[in-house]
């Protein structure tokens, strides 16, 4: 039988619907902030968005052959072209994340979201234990019986490093390095980042470093979309449709800032030779928790990055790391302006004295939410109301809670 209460109550009958009301000839509804929660417990349209991810990896790495296993290159495509990106200058990205992760020297080192294992087999050998963890099963199914000595892999997502799976992997250790590489461009977005990073800050212990590395920077994008497009419609289509998780690095240093112990933040800009969308519009951050002394701040005077401006001092991010080869020194990214490149000491600035982030892009969650809860509130009506005509269904959700 039909369900005979008027159609707004039952449209906010479904759990996932936190307030519903017509609007001329439509109905619009708004989340249920549980079914948008990361934490205490994570709300099922979270969930649906990190399974989405967690199935295009699968389906990546199913249908993935030919691949040598210490270096299985599966999914890193260009973006413009679809075409896999060139093995040399991914062996490079390889071989700079490897040097950014062994600069702290780590012995026990978890990784969230291992992949294929590009990192973790390199790095394994240096360490007394490594675990890895995936939200794909094919990938930790790989890695584990790849039998590498040391490594253990689990199935979990990056909000679960407290889980009772990757506490029994750790074996009662605790990471000195926690390494988030790559990964969180699949995340919904800032509330999840946090939960993550908290998390990851909590555990690693005292001298180590968290690194959030290859991520785009949200200062970066829109001249991202516009190097991918024909023209300025085009990156606007581009931006409108973008799935990926962008944020900038200050944001980082805003999460950690609620960390018990203290801690320091480095932003530095990718330096491989080839310029490509990985050398141009991604960087790498370390946090350093518990540093042994408290650095001075600074940094050189920036730097126009050769790759971003046509100024005639521009210097590209690989020259300036060759030039500076065996100081001590890295090749940072200038906090306000990701245009300009800066020679500074690798341990980086207290978070603290860090101002917050700008506006960004909206989290991915929020185009997400906006489908898919539409659509679940159109099928509940279709069950509980059959046959009978809908009314237009719109979300309206900016992300806030
Ligand atoms: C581009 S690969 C990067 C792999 C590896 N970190 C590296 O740098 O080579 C992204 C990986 O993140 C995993 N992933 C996506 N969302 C995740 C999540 N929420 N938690 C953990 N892993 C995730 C995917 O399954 C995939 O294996």
């Amino acid at each position: 039988m039909s369900d005979p209460r008027p159609i707004i109550d039952v449209i906010s009958s479904h759990p996932w619907v936190g307030r519903a009301r017509h609007t001329g000839d439509e109905v619009v509804v708004r989340p249920h902030a549980d079914a948008v929660a990361v934490r205490p417990v994570l709300g099922d349209l979270v969930r649906e968005h990190l399974e989405h991810w967690s199935e295009v990896y699968e389906w990546i790495y199913l249908t993935s052959d030919g691949q040598p296993p210490e270096a299985d290159l599966s999914g890193w495509r260009a973006s413009d072209t679809g075409e896999p990106l060139p093995r040399e200058h991914m062996l490079e990205w390889i071989d700079r994340t490897v040097e950014l992760v062994r600069e702290g020297n780590p012995r026990c080192v978890l990784e969230l979201g291992c992949g294929t294992g590009l990192l973790l087999r390199r790095l394994c050998t240096d360490v007394e234990h490594y675990v890895g963890t995936d939200v794909s099963e094919a990938a930790v199914e790989r890695l584990t019986a790849a039998g590498l000595p040391g490594v253990s892999v689990v199935l979990a997502a990056a909000h679960e490093s407290g889980s009772s799976q990757v506490v029994t992997a750790l074996a009662g250790r605790r990471p000195d390095c926690v390494l988030i590489n790559s990964v969180t461009q699949c995340f919904p977005g800032r509330d999840y980042l946090d939960a993550v990073v908290s998390d990851a800050l909590a555990v690693v212990a005292d001298g180590g470093r968290v690194i959030i590395g290859d991520f785009r920077h949200a200062g970066l994008a829109g001249r991202y979309y516009r190097w991918l497009s024909s023209d300025d419609q085009d990156a606007a289509r581009r931006a409108a449709a973008d799935e990926e998780f962008v944020f900038d690095p200050k944001l980082l240093a805003e999460i950690a800032t609620r960390c018990e112990r203290p801690v320091t933040m480095s932003v530095r800009a990718k330096t491989m030779t080839a310029d490509t969308e990985l050398t141009r519009y991604r960087c790498d951050v370390v946090l350093h928790v518990a540093p042994p002394a408290v650095p001075a701040g600074g940094g050189e005077t920036p730097l126009p990055n050769a790759l971003l401006c046509d100024d005639p001092g521009g210097v590209a991010p690989h020259v300036l790391r060759e030039r500076i080869a065996g100081t001590g020194a890295i090749v940072g990214l200038d906090l306000d302006d990701p245009t300009r490149l800066r020679v500074c000491a690798p341990s980086g600035d207290p978070v603290d004295l860090i101002p917050p982030a700008g506006p960004a892009p909206a989290d991915p969650i929020v185009r997400f939410v906006a489908g898919r809860l539409a659509e679940a509130v159109r099928d509940h009506l279709a069950r509980v109301r059959p046959g009978e005509p809908q009314p237009a269904v719109r979300v309206e959700w900016d992300g806030t809670r």
